[in-house]
């Protein structure tokens, strides 16, 4: 595939959610979790890379003192397109979370096995409490219980991306999330 990637045309198959139906959905939940963590200090959690764009504009949305700390994870052992669950830490967080407020946000829960992982893990660290926001959620794909405090939106069972999400690392910086017909992209690359 090299440099030469297609045009997201291509093989888009239906735009899921619009730049502006997510701006206003990101405040939505920047007001509520400034509210649930009225007068705590909060350490939001990004997760590295698809929770990027999320991230930032969640943040600015909050009115709570926070600070912002991220850590990079990747699945190993499956499909190029779907994730194990066997998950590799790239890159931990620089803050020794005892006894802090944590909210991980990340950009899809689907099996819920990456989650399900570090949740798992960072509990061992004794924060003081630890939530969850992800942008996207992929319910009826779920294997792995997990819990998540705040959903941006509901997504059917296609592989998405824009908004931080990529297809072979292209495509983060579209200003909504879109569909993409697999098929199609293979095909053409
Ligand atoms: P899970 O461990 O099965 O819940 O998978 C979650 C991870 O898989 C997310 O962090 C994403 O990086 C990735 N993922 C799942 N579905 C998609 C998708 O449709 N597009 C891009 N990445 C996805
Ligand atoms: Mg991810």
């Amino acid at each position: 595939m090299g440099l030469a990637m297609q045009d997201y045309r291509e093989f888009i198959d239906e735009i899921l959610v619009d730049e502006n139906t997510i701006g206003k959905r990101v405040a939505e939940l920047g007001a509520q979790i400034s509210n649930d963590y009225q007068g705590q200090i909060l350490l939001v959690v990004c997760l590295l890379r698809g929770g990027l764009m999320f991230t930032a504009d969640l943040t600015r949305h909050l009115t709570i003192p926070h600070s912002l700390d991220c850590m990079s994870l990747s699945s190993y052992g499956m499909g190029h397109y779907s994730s194990s669950g066997n998950v590799r830490v790239n890159l931990d967080l620089m803050t020794n979370i005892e006894g802090l407020n944590v909210l991980l946000v990340e950009d899809i829960v689907d099996s819920g096995r990456t989650l399900a992982h570090v949740l798992q893990m960072l509990k061992t660290r004794e924060p003081r409490s630890l939530k969850v926001c992800v942008l996207l959620d992929k319910k009826y794909r779920r294997e792995v219980p997990v819990d998540v405090d705040y959903v941006g939106f509901d997504v059917p069972d296609k592989y998405v991306f824009g908004y931080g999400i990529d297809i072979d690392e292209h495509f983060r910086n579209l200003r909504f999330i879109a569909s993409a017909d697999m098929q199609k992209y293979k095909k053409s690359s």
